[in-house]
């Protein structure tokens, strides 16, 4: 990366898009997530569902002993015409299906038409047989879980972009990449190194490959790559002491220790992966090249951190053009293995899922005066936790020097800042702690418009979106919860310790 006293070139940098391994350039999209390979259809569906329609809730007995049972729903349209959705409710009556809320609207797709959302609890193969037999009477618009229906309900009447709602669905985002590595510009020192674009090719095929749950594959580093990654650790590691946060003082050392960060070996990702989780909950996995902020974003929801596997060219260890293992591995895994900056990136990513194109450009250029090239306080002093700092000699120095203008972090005009590409930043943003940043971030989210909110669930790795009184009491029963086990954690401190 950027080092100003061995660069030919005038100030050597990353781009900020290339450095956040995702493109300005973005889309919204929309889709319904189908929920396993039994569910094994996907319907475009024109029409949307009123959320305040005619409300008609069945409650039946649902026996939970059942093999493989859960809740599912079932969108389709009838025609406008008497006994059409009784001879539809006598199918779910038939499969011994339980309905457990029902809700009609006037299609907007066609006018002779009404649209149907049921949600029902079955289990999947009763719920195949459901479907089956409603394609033989009714027009199917789609079906999956509730919470996917109503997401993508609230898509269509509210205009949301479609959002992964479990970590297996980041295998969609982290594919949908817009620019391979591989396609390197003109002015990459690789450009004309045929051997090295080969090589570039070699790690996005690994990375397309992957999926979710599988180990990130090992990577056998060429001799070439082991120098390369050497001289970057070497002269990063003589300025963390004196200019890198404490958090990642304390962190490189057990890398170290526990994940092969030496001089003369290339750390593996899959290493890290199994680090991090047991520190804070992330992981980390290969990523082909550019996604686009709200993909990229999405992920860190999940405490999923998409990375790159391959190092930079040879010629100039101290630049690259864009992110490459030395930047993750040496900027951004320190920081993941903290728990509190674990928390304070994955309220980053929490709040962009749905969010619209420009509160997402909001949030991710948050992420880049943070995540990126953010500054702390401690011990009345300077320092940096932003990777793209932590990976740059040169604007390591810089960004605590006396040449640099530094602000107090508030996302709301920290949002507005313009992120430079070919100089060091105009302005760098100071936080007085993770905590401090995270709870500036949770206030800025609140502004940000979506008709839901969305809360993640760590034993199931997904989120969960709350937009009823149903959903919102499944979370205060399990913050009930913890707040008992709080409560009694107490309780045995009065009791033992005398307090
Ligand atoms: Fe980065």
């Amino acid at each position: 990366m950027a080092s100003s006293h061995v660069m030919k070139k005038p100030v050597p940098r990353m781009q900020p898009a290339a450095m956040m391994m995702f493109s300005t350039k973005y889309w919204s999209r929309r889709g319904l997530s189908l929920d396993s390979a039994m569910f094994d259809q996907q319907r475009h569906r024109g029409g949307q569902m009123s959320r305040r329609p005619s409300f008609c809730p069945i409650n039946e007995k649902f026996d939970e002993s059942r093999e493989d049972s859960g809740k599912t729903a079932v969108v389709f349209s009838l025609k406008n015409e008497v006994g059409g959705l009784v001879k539809a409710l006598k199918i779910f009556q038939e499969k011994r299906v339980n309905l457990n809320h029902i809700e009609s609207r006037p299609s907007t797709r066609v006018s002779d038409e009404v649209d149907i959302l049921a949600d029902c609890s079955c289990s999947k193969a009763e719920f195949n047989e459901l479907l089956q037999l409603l394609k033989d009477h009714v027009n199917v618009l789609s079906f999956n879980t509730p919470a996917h229906v109503w997401a993508e309900e609230a898509a269509g009447e509210d205009d949301v972009p479609w959002f992964p709602m479990k970590i297996s669905e980041l295998d969609r985002c982290s594919q949908r990449v817009l620019m391979y590595g591989s396609e390197l510009d003109a002015d990459h020192p690789g450009f004309k190194d045929e051997v090295y674009r080969q090589r570039r090719k070699f790690f996005v095929e690994v990375a397309m490959n992957y999926k979710h749950g599988q180990p990130v594959p090992r990577i056998d580093y060429t001799p070439e790559e082991v120098r390369t990654w050497g001289v970057v650790f070497r002269e990063l590691s003589k300025l963390y002491p004196t200019h890198a946060c404490r958090e990642h003082v304390k962190n490189l050392p057990l890398l170290v220790q526990h994940c092969g960060y030496r001089e003369d070996n290339v750390p593996q990702l899959e290493d890290v992966s199994v680090f991090l989780r047991e520190r804070s909950g992330f992981t980390v996995r290969p990523v082909a090249g550019y996604l686009s902020p709200r993909d990229f974003l999405a992920g860190l929801a999940f405490r999923v951190f998409n990375c790159t596997q391959y190092i930079r060219h040879s010629t100039d260890p101290l630049y690259t053009p864009e992110p490459d293992a030395c930047h993750e591995l040496l900027g951004h895994v320190p920081l993941l293995a903290d728990p509190r900056f674990a928390q304070f990136s994955q309220e980053i990513g929490l709040a962009s899922l749905g969010a619209s194109d420009d509160d997402v450009q909001k949030l991710a250029t948050c992420y880049f005066f943070t995540i990126e090239f953010g500054l702390c306080k401690q011990d009345q002093q300077l320092r940096a936790y932003g990777a793209g700092l932590l990976s740059s000699i040169g604007e390591l120095r810089h960004a605590l020097s006396d040449q640099a203008c530094v602000k107090t972090f508030d996302p709301k005009t920290t949002c507005n800042q313009e992120c430079l590409i070919t100089t060091f930043q105009d302005v760098y943003f100071v936080s007085e702690s993770f905590e401090d940043a995270k709870e500036k971030m949770r206030d800025f989210a609140k502004t940000i418009k979506r008709p839901f909110s969305v809360y993640y669930n760590p034993y199931t790795q997904s989120v969960d979106l709350l937009k009823d009184t149903r959903s919102i009491e499944a979370v205060v029963l399990d913050l009930r919860s913890d707040l008992t086990t709080v409560c009694d954690a107490l309780a045995k401190m009065n009791t033992y310790m005398g307090i």
